[in-house]
């Protein structure tokens, strides 16, 4: 299949937490065109069964591809955990996913092959990441911890709150304990929470930012494929999601860090 560099890079996720993946990659690669969606209306995902996930996978990455983009990126760390190989076998462009990315970073970042992972419960329970990192790194130990609250915390915007930082002491003691060297931030959300995870993890503990990795990775890709937009032209950003719910633009406006538009309303039939 014969792909054209100016065509629009497809990012997708089950909301709104994918604009830190194309925050990311706005800034890693500003000449390129993007074409998000978010699937605002049966987000979240984290605590939805695999079949449903899968299903709900299959639905976006279809309208991505028929939007032509050159490349499919999974920006949702749940549907790369347990889709990643289903989007895969029905792309004829390449897809990149937020865990292949993640993993490969931890491993690099990782001195002692002592990782720490931390995502939603279905993210958590698919063990995708620990295997992604055994791949790239046979002897590393893996400590996962499920972290269902940080996704509302961060919605409401309790970025530097005292509530989500007793939580966070909470979620990450038993993974402290196990003196990990390396946090893995393997849900969309975490970004923003990045500082005050800083502060509770301390110093010394290395953390990877999975949308940091995901732009870097597309930046290998691009140019290994000689894909990358020449830029010639300002780039296009463009937005579809499936609801538009209370504070969408002020919550999406925080992930992106930059006005949210245009944005387009997808009606489906199959919910
Ligand atoms: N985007 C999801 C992830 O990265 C978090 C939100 C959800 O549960 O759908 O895992």
């Amino acid at each position: 299949m014969q792909i054209d560099p100016s065509q629009p890079i497809g990012v997708f996720d089950s909301g709104i937490g994918g604009l830190t993946v194309v925050r990311a990659l706005m800034e890693r690669l500003p000449f390129e065109h993007i074409v998000y969606f978010g699937d605002t209306a049966r987000v979240p995902y984290g605590v939805k069964s695999v079949e449903t996930i899968a299903h709900y996978t299959t639905q976006i990455a279809q309208f991505l591809l028929e939007k032509n983009v050159k490349t499919l990126i999974i920006a949702c760390n749940t549907m790369a955990a347990v889709a990643a190989q289903t989007v895969r076998d029905m792309s004829p462009v390449p897809v990149l996913d937020v865990i292949e990315a993640g993993a490969w970073a931890a491993a690099q970042a990782s001195p002692g092959g002592r990782i720490g992972v931390i995502g939603t419960p279905t993210t958590v329970n698919s063990n995708a990441y620990a295997r992604a990192i055994h791949a790239q790194q046979r002897e590393a130990r893996i400590y996962s911890q499920a972290c269902p609250l940080f996704v509302p915390l961060v919605e409401e915007g309790w970025l530097d709150h005292e509530v989500t930082r007793l939580t966070a002491e909470e979620y990450l003691r038993p993974v402290m304990a196990e003196h990990v060297d390396t946090l893995v931030l393997g849900c969309t959300h975490y970004p923003l929470i990045k500082p005050l995870l800083r502060q509770v993890v301390g110093e010394d503990v290395r953390l990877v930012d999975s949308a940091e990795a995901m732009a870097n990775l597309t930046a290998a890709l691009l140019a290994e494929r000689s894909l990358l937009n020449p830029g010639s032209t300002p780039s296009r950003y463009e937005y579809y999601v499936t609801d538009v719910p209370v504070k969408f633009q002020t919550i999406g406006e925080r992930f992106l860090g930059r006005s949210l538009n245009p944005v387009h309303v997808v009606k489906w039939q199959d919910k």
